[in-house]
Parts: C-alpha cells; structure tokens; sequence
C-alpha cells in the first residue's frame, strides 16, 4: 500500500471540523469554552465527553480516551488511519483515490512473501489436482460427497487431498525450490537430521486462505473414525499465517458482510461451507482457536451484528459465552447468538433439513445476550438446591443489571419474576445496589468539575505537603507533570528551560516518551512551540498518548504565568518520587534514548542516575 502524502494528511485535518465528524456519533451541547456530550465509548449518564473546537480535538474524562479527529473516527469505527483519512476526505473537499486504502490486493509485498505465496498456491493447486483428478483422491473425494458437498463447491473451497507419502516435497525437489524456503512454509515437519516430511498425510485438506483470497495455511481431516489419532491437524503459525488474526472465508464473505451487515461466526470449516452452499454466504469462522479480539475488530469494521451460530453441545456454549464477553468488551457490534436445535452442529442440522430449514433457524432461533446468559447460568446448577438458587439468583441479576434501558431491564426481572415465581419487587430491591454501584462507576457532573479543578488549580497541586503519602504524592508528580509538560510545548522558553535543566527527566514513561517524540517534532518544524495539538497528534499516532496529549488541553493556560513556577514543577517531578522510582525511570529513560540515538540525552540522563545511585548508597551507609 502507498503511504498516503502527508501534505494531503494535512489538508484534510486542516479542513475538517472535529464537531462535523463528532456530530454523528455524540450529541453535543456548548457548555463554556468546550462541548460536551455522552462518550460514545463507553455507557454513561452524564456527559463526560468534550470537545475543543478551536484546539480540533476531543477527550472524555471518565475514560481517559483523546484525540483528534482521525484518532476519533479510528476508535468508534475501528479504522485503520488511512481508513479515517479516506473517510473524512469528502468532507473536507479534497480528492484522493482508495488506492492508499490498505486493501492486501494493492500490498506490494516482499519477495519471501511473494514466493511463500507462491508455493501455497502451488501446493494447493496439487492437492486439489489428487483430490478431483486422480485415483489416489478416490476415498477423499466419496468422503466429501458422502458429506454433501458438490463439485462446484468443492472447487470453490479449493478442498485438496493429501496422500500417504511425501508427494508435496517431492514434487518441489523437482522444481528446485530452496531448502529453506521450504522450511519457512511450514509445509513441511522437519525431522532431527534436518529433512523435511509432508505435514500433511492421508487427509481431506481445507485450505484457509487470507482476506485476499490466497491460500495461506491447510487444515487436514481424518477420513476415518480412528480414535487414536487427532481429527483435525492445522498448519501452525508461518510467516503467512497469523492464527489470531485469520478469519477462514471472509474473502468469500466479505462483500455480503458489508453489504448485509451482519457476519455469521460458526465454530467449524464444514459449518461455514455447508451453509455456503446452500445460500448464506455470510459465514466465518475463527481458526479452531478461540475467537480472538483482533478478529471481533476486523469484523466490527465490515458488520453491525454478529450471529454466534456455534454447536449446541457444552463446549459450543462455553465458547458462545466467551465470544458474546469478547464482543462486547471490545467492539460496538450487537451480537445474537443461534440456537440450532437436535444437539446437531449447523453442518449436521444442514445435512438432516434443507436449506429453508436452516434459515428459518437463522432467522427464528435467536437469543439475545441477556437470555443466552440468564439460560447459561443455570447450566450445571441444581436450582431445586436453596443456595445453588440463590446464587442464581444473584448471577443472574448481575446480568440483568449490565442492561442500560430501564424498560428491558423491567422486561427481564418480570421475567425471572414469573419463571422461579418470585415477586418482582423482591427482585427489584434486590437489583437497585447493583444499579447504584454501576453509576457509582460513572463520574457524575459534579465529579467530573472537580477532577477538572483538580488539573488546573496550582494550589491544589501545592498544597498539602504536610502528611504526604506515596499515593498523595504521585498524584502531585503527576499533576505537576501535565501542567509542565503542557507549558512546553506552549511556550519556546519555557521548553529552553526544561531542557536545559542537567538531569531532568519525566517520572511517567509516556511523558517521557510525548518529551522525546516532542524533540523530534520541533526539529521538523523549525522549533516552534507546538500550538497545532491536533497535527502532533498524527505524527505521535499512538493512542496511549494521544490521550494524554488531549488532557493537556484542559490545563488553564492561566497558569502559564508565574514563571518561577517551572523550577518548582521541576523540583516536585524530581525530588519527591522515591529513591528506587526515580532510579528504575532513569535506567528506562536512557534506555530510550539509547534507541534514539540521542547522545546528548544518554550522557544527561546518566550523571543523573549515577547521583541517584550514590544518593541511596548514602541512605543505607547511615543506616
Ligand atoms: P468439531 O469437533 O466440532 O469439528 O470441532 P467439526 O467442525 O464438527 O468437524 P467435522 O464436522 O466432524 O468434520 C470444531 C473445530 O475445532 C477445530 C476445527 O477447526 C473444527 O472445525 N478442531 C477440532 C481442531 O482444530 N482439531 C481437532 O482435533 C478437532
Ligand atoms: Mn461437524
């Protein structure tokens, strides 16, 4: 993929307005010099969430997330950078091809990519070869038939046959492929002695390809029922292969995905392709592994909802359990969960009914979290036993309580009400201490006033000395931090000043790191005080920090006045962090700047270390 120039970068930030692209997502209501709305990232009551326009970046108190606009778009859409760039350049009138968009088809890739790929495309096209074409295929090929599979079908999988024998090394000692690209491909096992076998032997072969559609990886299935050995072996992890990330089927799914918005996540590779044959296209399934949070993301950025269409047994429901937690800690997809009927999984179920069947269970069987959970509660629980009941019974409230709108939550406790007939102002009574402490979490008006007081009130930073606990006291460092740091970047002498100090450094890492990277930006950009936040943003790209640089923004620029404050900033951020603290950020600070092969920065940092050292030698002699 071609870096999108960052001139254009520019230009659409430059031409953009956060509140535009904020607008849609959050509600959002003047209130003084901000705007403030509901954070679209997590639940809450009263608005935590700002926005500065003049400043063109967002931050929410309650959650620490901050950005710009880009980095807004990237967290509620899950989108790539150059994804949000795309995005908002409509908007700002400025023209760019999705050529930059970081479609695999468009990678230019290495050349061990290419000639890894290469060979997967090879090998799968041999192993397809003795699956359709050959007599050595013939047992295979019943076996997949007798399972319901067509031709085309079969075709369209690229399904494969991998025979007794070392036939796929062979065949690649005839074309002189290199040893140790073999050996990469993990095609192969790799004997003591350094020779390399087919992995794969006497076995049905699902190839799993990557988005794009090549062949990056095998799945090889027993043909028999023989217990004794495994039922699936897997390619293990390769440089093509990532196991975490890979979805097996989303580049055939993929535009139905998007078009239809919604994914069906299946546990197994036969289940994804009995249901494409018969029509629902819109079928994935993680890779034998449990479903990961790098694929909830990637779905997140094609569908709206997801359908957990996993087997009926105990295994299926556990799993099912973990991938409703998964999904919604990690995206804003709204997830169901299927229910097929028999205790058969979707390929079974497919095989006993016809296609109507199935959809008619897709679309009639379904579960919400909430019920899927409340039912998966009482699995393996005698509720005829009192407190196994009551247990339940709290279970099942803690559910309930998750449920933001009043009126589903009434439905659900009428519900249990009635099933186990209870009352329901029992339950009710019982609920409300679960509901208080869930807003107890989310910092009302109030609270937030008085965090944002908090940062911006020198006195508070400076009172107090007496009776200082260590907890009080990185509190103070930390403030103190945010207020210097935000007063460099503001003003050219004040960051003369700091930097200039012999061994001053930043106690928190992330400071330390936004201080080195800030360097760097004002070298570029001819050492002028960093008064566009939002462009430094992009060139710091990290979220971790871009949050913090977005809570600069709430530091009173008052208190950018008495500049005899900067020494007693410094003397705080040096002085009052413990000996050993002190010490252990030293040795990480010169390790960074070692990686940035800032000289000047390493011999700096090191007298200070070596007098922190000799500081608490002192300490312990006199003891
Ligand atoms: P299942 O045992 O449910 O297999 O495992 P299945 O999908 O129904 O397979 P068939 O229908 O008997 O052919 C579900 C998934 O777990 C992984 C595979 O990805 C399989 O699709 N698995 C299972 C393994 O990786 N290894 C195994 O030995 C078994
Ligand atoms: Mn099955």
């Amino acid at each position: 993929m071609a870096k999108i120039p960052q001139q254009i970068v520019e230009e659409v930030r430059e031409r953009v307005n956060i509140v535009d692209v904020v607008s849609p997502y959050v509600q959002l209501k003047k209130q003084g010099r901000n705007l403030f709305g509901k954070c679209p990232f997590h639940e809450e009551r009263t608005p935590s969430f700002s926005v500065n326009e003049e400043k063109q970046i967002f931050h929410c108190f309650s959650c620490g997330r901050g950005g710009n606009a880009f980095s807004f778009l990237m967290e509620v859409e899950n989108m790539s950078f150059p994804q949000a760039v795309l995005k908002l350049a409509p908007q700002a009138g400025v023209d760019i091809d999705d050529s930059y968009l970081d479609n695999q088809a468009n990678v230019q890739v290495d050349s061990e990519t290419k000639a890894l790929r290469d060979l997967y495309a090879e090998a799968t096209k041999l192993y397809h070869h003795l699956l359709v074409n050959t007599d050595s295929g013939e047992q295979a090929l019943t076996y997949l038939t007798a399972r319901g599979l067509d031709e085309s079908t079969i075709d369209a999988f690229m399904l494969g046959y991998a025979p007794e024998g070392n036939i796929l090394y062979e065949y690649f000692q005839t074309q002189k492929v290199d040893y140790q690209l073999l050996r990469k491909s993990e095609l192969f096992v790799e004997w003591s002695d350094g020779s390399l076998h087919d992995r794969f032997t006497n076995r049905v072969l699902f190839t799993i390809r990557d988005s794009s559609g090549h062949p990056i990886a095998f799945s090889g299935r027993k043909l028999t029922n023989d217990d004794d050995i495994p039922k699936y072996v897997n390619s293990p992890e390769s440089p093509l292969f990532n196991k975490s990330a890979e979805l097996f089927n989303l580049d055939l799914a993929k535009d139905t995905i998007k078009k239809q918005k919604t994914v069906i996540l299946f546990e197994g590779f036969m289940d994804v392709i009995a249901a494409f044959q018969s029509g629902i296209v819109n079928g994935v399934a993680s890779m034998g592994t449990s479903l990961t949070i790098e694929q909830v993301q990637q779905l997140s950025r094609l569908a709206d909802k997801i359908s957990i269409t996993y087997d009926s047994d105990m295994a299926g429901q556990k799993a099912t359990k973990r991938a409703l937690d998964l999904i919604a800690q990690h995206s804003r997809l709204s997830a169901q969960v299927i229910h097929i009927p028999d205790n058969q999984d979707p390929d079974e179920y497919l095989r006993a009914n016809d296609a109507d069947a199935f959809k008619q269970v897709l679309t009639h069987n379904i579960e919400d979290p909430v019920t899927f959970n409340l039912r998966y509660l009482q699995i393996d629980r005698n509720l005829n036993n009192q407190t196994e009941f009551f247990a339940y019974i709290s279970d099942a409230l803690a559910v309930i309580a998750t449920v933001e709108e009043p009126v589903i939550r009434e439905r659900f406790l009428r519900q249990v009400a009635n099933e186990f007939d209870l009352s329901y102002e029992a339950l009710q009574d019982q609920i409300r201490p679960l509901l208080l402490q869930r807003q107890a979490r989310q910092p009302s008006n109030q609270q937030r006033d008085q965090q944002q007081k908090e940062v911006t009130s020198s006195s508070q930073v400076y009172n107090n000395t007496s009776n200082v606990t260590v907890k009080r006291n990185v509190s103070r460092i930390e403030k103190a931090e945010q207020i210097l740091f935000a007063w460099m970047l503001h003003d050219n002498d004040v960051w003369l000043q700091v930097t200039n100090y012999v061994g001053f450094s930043f106690q928190d890492v992330s400071y330390e790191t936004l201080f080195m990277i800030a360097m760097a930006y004002r070298e570029e950009h001819q050492q002028e005080p960093i008064n566009d936040m939002a462009a430094f943003m992009d060139y710091v790209q990290k979220p971790e920090l871009t949050r913090i640089l977005a809570s600069l923004a709430e530091v009173d620029p008052q208190l950018f006045t008495d500049r005899e404050q900067v020494l007693a900033y410094i003397n705080v951020i040096n002085n009052e962090a413990p000996l050993e603290e002190k010490i252990r950020q030293l040795s990480r600070n010169i390790k960074e700047a070692n990686q940035l092969q800032d000289q000047a920065r390493v011999a700096q940092l090191s007298v200070a270390y070596l007098e922190a050292l000799k500081e608490k030698q002192n300490k312990n002699t006199k003891h």
